[in-house]
């Protein structure tokens, strides 16, 4: 089932509410179809004997490689041909046997939970890659010299390790995303070993480290599905950055929707690459959080994809940011006709910008409900991007908590 039409409804951490339409098309019939293996259409194959659970997949076209992240082993295949061993060289990362017998003893299953499953597999720099692993529920990172495709090791012959908690999830199972921006990893996932605190997480490169307020819920068991990295600043010529964005696409609980239990609403957030954090309680949080709903569904009765699977984002050149479309992958949490019914809803640019400066909710502290703001918005706008950072985002995370502070 195919859907064109969509609304972006905004809301905030502070949280917003617009509602858009775009362009409706209910012509679904594919425009190019291929049987499996066609002959203009050629299958290439890679599998290895005893390998599990492909959980990463990173294609570069600096070097021309899929390098492949799965369980406790990494692969380089050449794009050349990915399926001639000759090209292709693997690395194994294996969970030292303490680490796993820690992960049973802490009640995970042995053969499935307490292993090292490759969940994030990033380009660090020109030369290097990012990756990191669930570690037997021990998220660590490391280093990969891509020229030669090894961990890159101390000079006692250990591997480099950092810790990935925040970075990378413990549970295999868990749906996170991570995107490197500039030498800075941008990662949505969970913080802690149960699994229960979410987190947006900035961490590596220079600045300090940023992440999500637990206490006030900005995050409600989300399902992150990807992310991405807007270079604004691009055409501007601007080195520094500080207009770029990093958008996160997840599904979450809807509690702001109190008049339905179990509601699960599609987000877009957002937070900005110049973000330095806040003052006092925003000490090393963001000050430039923000997310709205995407909303999709069909165009006669309006019934709700609720559920973003995935989010393709396509910016037609690196300067034209604006031009930017998002296409969504939803399903829906209730049953229509055949079961199983999925759709696809692109959201334009424009129509999230306009979410993320229209109208907001904010949520109160203590009762943890959302609330329209009816009042004049404060300048700085909550959320908002500074490009003069230095004196107008002190000024803005001034208002921030002052604005948390009213909601005391
Ligand atoms: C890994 O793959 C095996 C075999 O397909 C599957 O049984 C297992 O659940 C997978 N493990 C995880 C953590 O996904
Ligand atoms: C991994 O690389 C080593 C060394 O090049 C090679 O001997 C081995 O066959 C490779 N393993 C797989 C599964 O390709
Ligand atoms: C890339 O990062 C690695 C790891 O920090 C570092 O050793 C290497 O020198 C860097 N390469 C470049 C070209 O900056
Ligand atoms: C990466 O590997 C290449 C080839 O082995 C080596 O020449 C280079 O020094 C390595 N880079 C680092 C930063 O270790």
């Amino acid at each position: 089932m195919g859907v064109a039409l969509l609304w972006l409804q905004a809301l905030t951490v502070l949280l917003v509410s617009v509602v858009r339409t775009a362009a409706t098309e209910n012509d679904v019939t594919p425009r190019l179809t291929f049987p499996y293996n066609a002959k203009e259409r050629a299958t290439r194959h890679f599998s290895v004997p005893g390998l599990l659970n492909f959980t990463s997949l990173l294609l570069s076209k600096e070097d021309n490689m899929l390098y492949l992240g799965a369980r406790e082993a990494l692969f380089a295949l050449d794009l050349a041909d990915i399926t001639t061993p000759r090209l292709q060289r693997n690395i194994t990362w294996n969970t030292p046997a303490s680490k796993r017998d820690e992960c049973s003893f802490k009640g995970k299953d042995l053969q499935k939970d307490c292993f090292n499953y490759i969940k994030i597999l990033l380009r660090y720099n020109s030369t290097h890659l990012y990756v990191c692993g669930t570690y037997a529920f021990s998220p660590t990172c490391a280093y990969i010299n891509a020229t030669d495709f090894s961990l890159v090791r101390g000079s006692g012959g250990e591997i480099v390790t950092e810790d990935g908690r925040s970075r990378c999830p413990f549970n295999p199972e868990y749906k996170s995303t991570a995107i490197m921006a500039d030498g800075e990893l941008y990662a949505g996932t969970v913080s802690n070993f149960q699994g229960n605190e979410p987190i947006i997480y900035k961490s590596l490169g220079h600045g300090t480290a940023l992440k999500t307020e637990n206490s006030l819920n900005w995050l409600q068991e989300p399902s992150f599905v990807g992310s991405a990295y807007i270079q604004e600043s691009l055409p501007k010529g601007n080195p520094v950055g500080d207009d770029d964005k990093i958008y996160f696409f997840f599904s979450e609980a809807g509690k702001e929707f109190d008049f339905f239990d179990n509601t699960i609403v599609s987000r877009i957030a957002r937070v900005c690459k110049g973000d330095k954090g806040g003052e006092r309680v925003l000490q090393k949080k963001w000050t430039t959080f923000l997310k709205a709903q995407l909303l999709c569904s069909l165009p006669d009765d309006g019934f709700p994809f609720n559920i973003i699977q995935d989010m393709f984002v396509l910016t037609p050149h690196p300067e034209d940011w604006r031009n930017t479309v998002f296409y969504g992958v939803f399903t829906s949490q209730w049953y229509k006709g055949a079961s199983g019914s999925s759709a696809v809803c692109s959201f334009t640019m424009d129509q999230v910008e306009k979410a993320f400066s229209g109208r907001y909710r904010e949520v109160n502290r203590d009762t943890q409900q959302w609330y329209t703001y009816n009042h004049p918005v404060p300048e700085p706008r909550p959320g908002a991007v500074s490009s003069r950072v230095h004196t107008s985002l002190a000024k803005h995370t001034q208002r921030v908590s002052e604005y948390l502070r009213r909601g005391q």
